[in-house]
């Protein structure tokens, strides 16, 4: 889809050439002179479109209008939350109008928020799956004019706007795949893919390689499968060499059939998504090489799958991860962890500034905040504020859970280090606390998104979270670098470091 930017007011919107013409009329708007205001201002002076956010009136063939049709919609406040909402209802009138170009008119003043929302929202609910259709019927639309008061003052936000909702998508497609076609392998390949056009760094190791380095937790999930391991490094340098980068980390179990401790069948098939932590970082990679940003970013992605097989790890075994420390399963199902846990210890080798895993990790999180905001988790306060404040501006929000020690009470266990499950009670928290004994040596956050990365029931689907809040994030970063040798885990690494040599 061709996002295009474009200094119009109202008077030029009506004469805009386009299919359908959305108006966004906030609370108090104030008719004009032209044809587009005074067609908006008599429908809510005549009581017939309500400003509330998701109202909607369509009119056809208005006086003194390009557009065949003009769809008004109430968008509140303005805000870019009600902007996305008039966006969302709007999509429904747009697909039966099978139109080819929109044009936006955003509200006067409207702001980077704004134009984020009119473009995520836009590019989000045009969205059609077709992969794995015998008759692809893809997304009619094919260009949407965003039209501003001055397009030079939005041009940068635009560009963001374009770039997250690319990532999004990427990583829409991704999770939607059947696991019989996203497999590690897939993953290796759209990482090596991605990278070869533009040019990233990449590398995919398998079995063997993940072996040699000693990644025995990673391993053992892997080992029921008859789908080899991958274990993909993706690198983005747009700052200077010696820049501390920031470490992504996402769960690419690409199916979670619980291993021998099997799943229940009902929703199993739902399982292809826990690979939407893996998928949220590729579409975060996607996102940057489209953007460019001066900040140095390191993807890690473990994935494999979780099978039952007689060749499966299972509950009593002990696996050794490459911190060393030792692990009890109790539940083959608790596996994102145990492949998440080589990863974080695997992160230390790039000396990040700081590492954040991304993980459909606990059905407990789901319980706890539904799917409106992802879990977080982060042993430093100003990088869990900075993902608060990516994730609302992004309107990709996440809410902070506690890391309290005695969370870790349950996983105490007699015959290894730690054991990979306790009991229900507080479940996020105590897959959170797991995955801290390997983050001991930078600062660290964790995204728990078991219930924002896909919907279920009609709408079932990927959702792409959270590239945006990841991006958002991200773009802070340019420019706050600390030196060299000035970082906050700096000397800490350097005491706790267990010898191993910087990639
Ligand atoms: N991938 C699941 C988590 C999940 C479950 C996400 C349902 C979304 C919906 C994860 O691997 C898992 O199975 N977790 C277990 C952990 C338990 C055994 C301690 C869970 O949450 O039930
Ligand atoms: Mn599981
Ligand atoms: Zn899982």
């Amino acid at each position: 889809m061709d996002f295009e930017l474009k200094t119009l007011d109202a008077a030029g919107a009506a004469q805009e050439k386009t299919d359908v013409l959305l108006v966004l009329v906030t609370d108090g708007f104030q008719a004009g002179k032209d044809p587009v205001s005074r067609l908006a201002g008599a429908a809510v002076a005549g009581g017939d479109l309500e400003t509330k956010a998701g109202k909607l009136l369509q009119a056809y063939r208005s006086e003194g209008i390009a557009a065949p049709r003009v769809l008004l919609a109430g968008a509140g406040d303005g805000s870019g939350k009600k902007v996305q909402q008039a966006v969302q209802a709007a999509a429904g009138v747009l697909r039966s109008s099978k139109a080819r170009k929109l044009t936006i008119l955003l509200p006067k003043g409207a702001g980077a928020d704004v134009v984020r929302a009119a473009v995520c929202g836009t590019a989000d609910s045009s969205y059609v799956y077709v992969a794995t259709k015998s008759k692809p019927e893809g997304r009619e639309l094919k260009k949407v004019v965003i039209a501003v008061a001055d397009a030079g003052a939005q041009r940068e936000a635009f560009a963001r706007a374009k770039a997250a909702a690319v990532g999004i998508e990427f990583a829409r497609e991704l999770g939607n795949l059947p696991p019989n076609y996203a497999t590690p392998s897939r993953l290796g390949e759209e990482a090596t893919r991605l990278a070869k056009a533009h040019r990233l760094q990449v590398e995919v190791l398998g079995p063997k390689e993940v072996a040699r380095i000693g990644m025995g937790s990673f391993m053992s999930v892997a080992k029921g499968s008859a789908e080899p391991l991958r274990f993909i490094t993706l690198r983005y340098e747009g700052a200077a060499k010696g820049e501390a980068p920031v470490v992504l980390v996402g769960k690419g179990i690409t199916f979670d059939t619980g291993g021998i401790s099997i799943k229940p069948s009902a929703e199993m098939d739902e399982m292809k998504f826990d690979m939407g932590g893996a998928a949220s970082v590729l579409g975060t990679f996607r996102a940057l090489a489209e953007l460019k940003p001066r900040i140095n970013v390191v993807g890690l992605i473990p994935a494999c799958e979780n099978m039952p097989d007689g060749a499966s790890y299972k509950p009593g075994d002990i696996l050794t991860t490459l911190s060393g420390q030792t692990v009890e399963v109790l539940n083959t199902d608790a596996e994102g962890r145990l492949i998440l846990c080589d990863a974080l210890t695997y992160a230390e080798r790039f000396k990040p500034r700081a590492v954040i895993d991304i993980a459909t990790l606990t059905g407990a999180c789901v319980i706890a905040l539904g799917g409106i905001r992802s879990g977080l988790f982060a042993t430093d306060d100003d990088l869990a504020q900075q993902l608060l404040a990516a994730g609302d501006a992004a309107l990709d929000p996440c809410w902070r859970l506690p890391l309290d020690e005695e969370y870790a009470e349950g996983l105490k266990t007699n015959f290894a280090d730690v054991a990979n499950v306790a009991g229900r009670a507080g479940g996020a928290v105590v897959a959170a606390k797991f995955l801290h004994r390997f983050t001991q040596n930078y600062p660290w956050a964790h995204l728990d998104i078991a219930g924002t990365a896909w919907k279920g029931g009609a709408q079932k689907g990927a959702t792409g979270r959270p590239v945006g809040l990841l991006l958002e994030y991200l773009l802070a970063q340019v420019g706050t670098a600390p030196a060299a040798g000035k970082r906050a885990a700096g000397k800490k690494a350097a005491a706790k470091s267990r010898g191993r040599a910087a990639a």
